[in-house]
């Protein structure tokens, strides 16, 4: 892929940064969006803008009807049995707090509670806090010493009887795929009940995902990791857990009926989202995957694995340390790496001076950089628009970096 005829369709990508073009390598961050998503937002409010479910004038019901049709194609999307599954949030971090809510009754002292240190902070500390607060046991699944996920060590944990498995599908950092089919195989044959989290920011718009096959019962994302807006995630909850937990928000468009005394829910979803969402924000979600459907996700999964192993033979040539399996057929859109005796945050800000936007620093990924025991890492990552080209100035822009600090 050096030329790539999406690149038209993201205006900001025509930018300049510091006289040069952009090349936008920090997609695991967030994502650009194409104009389809930019103007659907701007549609609603140009033509559409009312709240939703409440009232029964015509703005409203398009509002309605617009969210509906999101919450319909996002399912699709991810395989999902019914559109009632897909529960709108404020994205990844806030669906992850809330699934930990969720599950919180079902969580006693002594449960076992088991999650990587390959995760993002977010689906860490919720887990971390509420073993805190109930007296569950945390175990943390450590990684293998390259930073790579440890399968031997997952499956020895999860054949002692799991209660709760938080599980990332694909590293924001080292984008190592995760089979997590397998694994929610193995904790589920030793323990029916246990409850499987999986985050899959990363993921959902990168590769195809299907939420059935993988039989979890929650999985988490956000739309702007997928050429939507910010602002906006999704919750995917299992059909057959929706009766067995009680919201954990309340307020306006949850509740079936209120009383001085008690209260009683509205269905699912919309037991699961209280308070006005945001409506545009998700029709603008809409739009992200009409346009994803339009390319395919085959297609998109098959170019980013291709810039991918691309990266990884450019950088493996520079002398560079990166994290992460040897393997590079298990990594998807994301490379992180140190430059000997450059700070990733000087490797960063050289890049931009050449206007390549990379990310430093621990990328909400403590634990891993702990372990792997660095303070930070430089991270390429890439998605639909970027090219080949864009990888040969990122190897550059290194190759510059070491020039100028003599290494
Ligand atoms: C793997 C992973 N999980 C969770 C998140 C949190 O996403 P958000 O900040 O959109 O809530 C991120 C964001 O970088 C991520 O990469």
């Amino acid at each position: 892929m050096t030329e790539n005829t999406k690149t038209s369709d993201f205006p900001i990508l025509a930018c300049n940064i510091n006289n040069h073009r952009l090349v936008y390598l920090d997609n695991a961050a967030t994502t650009q969006k194409p104009k389809c998503v930019i103007d659907a937002v701007s549609n609603f409010y140009l033509k559409h803008n009312a709240n939703v479910h409440r009232g029964i004038h015509t703005l409203s019901e398009e509002a309605t009807e617009m969210l509906e049709e999101t919450r319909r194609k996002v399912a699709s999307f991810i395989d999902a049995v019914v559109p009632e599954e897909v529960i709108f949030t404020s994205g990844a971090t806030d669906s992850l707090n809330i699934a930990a809510r969720l599950v919180e009754p079902k969580v006693q002292k002594n449960s076992v509670i088991v999650t990587t240190e390959l995760e993002h902070h977010s689906n860490f500390v919720p887990w971390q806090e509420l073993a805190k607060k109930t007296g569950a046991v945390l175990k943390v699944i450590p990684v293998l010493s390259v930073g790579s996920f440890d399968y031997q060590k997952t499956k020895e944990i999860l054949l002692q009887k799991v209660d709760i498995f938080a599980i990332t599908h694909v590293s924001n950092v080292t984008g190592e795929v995760i089979d997590v089919k397998s694994l929610v195989k193995i904790a589920k044959a030793k323990n029916p009940d246990c409850l499987v989290i999986v985050d899959g920011a990363q993921a959902v718009g990168h590769m195809p995902v299907n939420v059935q096959s993988l039989d979890c019962d929650f999985y988490a994302f956000s739309a702007h990791k997928m050429l939507g807006p910010t602002g906006v995630g999704v919750l995917w909850i299992k059909r057959d857990l929706w009766d067995k937990f009680n919201p954990v928000k309340f307020g306006g468009g949850m509740i079936s009926e209120v009383s001085l005394s008690k209260s009683t829910w509205d269905v699912a979803p919309y037991k699961f989202e209280a308070g006005t969402p945001n409506i545009a924000g998700i029709v603008g979600l809409g739009a992200a995957v009409g346009y994803l459907n339009s390319i395919g996700i085959e297609k998109i999964y098959g170019e980013i694995r291709e810039l991918t192993e691309y990266a990884l033979e450019k950088l493996g040539k520079l002398g560079i340390k990166i994290l992460g399996a040897e393997d590079t057929k298990k990594r998807l859109g994301v490379v992180s790496f140190n430059v000997p005796s450059i700070h990733a945050h000087d490797l960063a800000s050289v890049l931009d001076s050449l206007g390549i936007a990379i990310r430093s620093g621990h990328h909400c990924a403590m634990p891993l950089h702990t372990a792997l025991k660095i303070p930070a890492s430089a991270r390429a990552s890439f998605y639909l628009y970027n090219t080949k080209k864009d990888i040969d100035e990122l190897v550059k822009g290194i190759i510059k970096a070491k020039e100028m600090f003599r290494v």
